[in-house]
């Protein structure tokens, strides 16, 4: 089977930093796959690059055998992407940012309001649909997000930190969310919450200083009931800052 997301040997350094050191993943249809790390460890990084928001110094990505370089925008249209802290036009109303950015995306006419309709339905968001989005809280401003990553309706999800700053009811609603979205796409989150992990990843990456140290089923993972995610990343983290 074809990987949506191929990502061999990146590299990225900022000046002195190393953010990222020779990360290799992939991501497969069906899969939830939870990137963990503590904060600096180049999360959002590798995510920039898996989403061609940022050229890696080496390395490479193919998404659905289309390589990222070569052919960004036809590899970048398969890719629905949530950056750090759920950017947006904070002047702009929910349905006229969802509707610039399906513009944007190819969407039009009938196909563009379709898309539009089944937003405010799946992710809720009706209720706000025609108000400023400065004037929404945390956790309708992160589904405007996810609605902006998903109005083309992507095969591939790559989550920033998607329930970073919610409450815990908004947590479980966005982690829900996730779930029901999930069957047939593969996605990306990354998180520093172990319990989104346990909750929602079928896969568990850690990384720590821009090295990969884990990746593994996370029902395997966590067979041996003696073993919780929380003592596995604090011992895998800590051994790779000695
Ligand atoms: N544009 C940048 N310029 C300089 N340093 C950066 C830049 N972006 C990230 N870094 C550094 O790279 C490292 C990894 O950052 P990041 O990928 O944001 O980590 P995470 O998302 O896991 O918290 C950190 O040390 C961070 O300070
Ligand atoms: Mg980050």
């Amino acid at each position: 089977m074809m990987a949506l997301i191929d990502a061999k040997n990146l590299k990225k350094n900022f000046g002195s930093i190393t953010a990222v050191n020779n990360i290799s993943l992939s991501l497969d249809v069906g899969e939830v796959v939870g990137f963990l790390g503590p904060n600096g460890a180049g999360k959002s990084t590798t995510m920039k690059m898996l989403t061609g928001f940022l050229d890696p110094d080496a390395g490479t990505v193919d998404i659905n055998n289309i390589n990222l370089m070569d052919n960004p925008i036809k590899a970048k249209s398969l890719i629905g992407y949530l950056p750090e802290g759920a950017p947006a036009y904070s002047d702009m109303t929910v349905y006229s940012f969802l509707n610039f950015i399906g513009l944007m995306r190819g969407l039009k006419d009938k196909k563009l309001i379709q898309r539009l309709d089944e937003m405010a339905k799946t992710i809720n968001l009706s209720e706000v649909w025609n108000q400023p989005i400065e004037t929404l809280s945390k956790g309708y401003k992160r589904r405007v997000g996810i609605a902006q990553a998903l109005i083309h309706d992507p095969q591939i999800l790559v989550l920033d930190e998607p329930t970073d700053g919610l409450d815990p009811n908004q947590k479980h609603e966005m982690r829900k969310l996730i779930k029901s979205i999930s069957s047939n796409k593969g996605i990306i989150i990354s998180t520093h919450i172990l319990e989104e992990v346990e909750a929602v990843c079928s896969r568990t990456i850690i990384i720590s200083n821009g090295k990969l140290l884990l990746n593994k089923n996370t029902n395997e993972l966590l067979k041996n009931k003696k073993t919780t995610l929380d003592e596995v990343f604090r011992k895998i983290t800590t051994m790779s800052s000695k």
